[in-house]
């Protein structure tokens, strides 16, 4: 079977989507610095898969690493999590994100041109559509940056793009919207350092009584409760697609899609399915609108069904539960075997 290279594997979705491939009989190595990832988590992942995981522990950005990584094993393809991702950090640390966002890439691409690998699924955001005003989001829809993360996001596609004329690239773009909830046996989830920026990581701390209450970001949008909508797809269906995606790219079709359920949801709609999932009320605030908000993002999913046969499964229900399964499991140090 072929295996498949997972740059920043031991992350969220990475994570997620090397569970994903287990399942899906790929062999698969994950390469990850561990800067955003707690180690533990590859022992779980052998847990979880029943297996030994082969992990390359290093940086995207060591070309020495990456040249070491593809003489050792053959891929026949490569998944692109690695990168930073907090749009308010980016505002303050642009030349680090570049540095790790687009340079990263660059000399990913370039080892890989070296060893003769050329199908990459690349992790792009819907942030890449900036304020838009057609909904819902198809992939035509016009594409702006709000911020360096999302610059870079951008630069890296145009990057793949442009170097898809040259060399025989075969490339997907998946365009996240908003990856939520965990692994159904808790061995896996979402793990912010320190205080989330993210809306349901922050609803589970207020649940555990880690945070006093949620703030919610504004009330004073065009949406039915006042507070923003989003487009929130639980992390299994997300890692469902990559590895749809990457066989997509095995049978030379590349693409360009938006990864979402096209359902929008408020925040407040969020709040109280997190709330039933818990069973008891969680404290919240309304406050200001948070800057470089957007009051809307959802997705059009047409294309990612009609080129991948892609359907996100799971509701919010099952997303709020999962969480609050891993985030108990995460509290009480994954006692209990599976
Ligand atoms: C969701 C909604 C907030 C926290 C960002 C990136 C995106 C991706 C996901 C990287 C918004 C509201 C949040 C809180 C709140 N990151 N909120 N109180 O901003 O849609 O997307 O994270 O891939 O690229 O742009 O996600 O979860 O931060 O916010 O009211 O404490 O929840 O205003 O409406 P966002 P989010």
């Amino acid at each position: 079977m072929p295996r498949i290279l997972l740059t920043g594997g031991a992350g969220y979705i990475g994570s997620h989507t090397y569970a994903a491939l287990r399942d899906a009989g790929h062999e698969a190595t994950i390469l990850d610095d561990f800067s955003n990832a707690d180690p533990s988590v590859i022992d779980r992942l052998g847990r979880l898969t029943g297996g030994e995981v082969d992990v390359v522990r290093g940086s995207v950005l060591d070309r020495d690493v990456l040249d070491r990584t593809f003489a050792s094993r053959t891929f026949d393809g490569v998944i692109h999590f690695a990168a930073r991702k907090a749009v308010g950090e980016s505002v303050l640390k642009p030349l680090d994100y570049f540095e790790t966002n687009i340079g990263g890439l660059i000399t990913l691409t370039q080892a890989m041109k070296a060893a003769d690998v050329w199908r990459i699924v690349f992790s792009s955001t819907a942030t890449v559509y900036g304020e838009p005003e057609v909904f819902p989001i198809s992939e035509t829809a016009p594409l702006s940056h709000t911020s360096p993360y999302a610059f870079t996001k951008l630069t890296c596609e145009n990057i793949l793009t442009q170097a898809a004329q040259a060399d025989p690239w075969v490339v997907g773009i998946l365009r996240y919207f908003n990856p939520v909830g965990a692994h159904p046996t808790g061995l896996i989830g979402e793990d912010p350092q320190g205080i989330p920026d993210n809306l349901m990581p922050f609803i589970a701390k207020v649940a555990l009584g880690e945070l006093p209450e949620l703030q919610v970001f504004g009330d004073d949008y065009d949406t039915p409760d006042g507070t923003a909508w989003r487009d929130y797809i639980h992390v299994v269906d997300l890692a469902r697609a990559h590895v749809q995606s990457l066989d997509a790219l095995l049978a030379g079709r590349a693409h360009t899609l938006n990864i979402g359920t096209g359902t929008p949801v408020s925040v407040l709609e969020m709040h109280a399915a997190y709330q039933a999932a818990v069973g008891r009320d969680l404290p919240y605030r309304i406050v200001g609108r948070r800057p470089g908000d957007v009051p809307k993002l959802y997705a059009d999913p047409a294309r990612a069904q009609q080129e991948l046969d892609f359907h996100a499964e799971h509701g919010l229900e099952e997303m709020c539960a999962s969480s609050w399964n891993w985030v108990q499991r995460q509290a009480e140090g994954w006692r209990f075997n599976s």
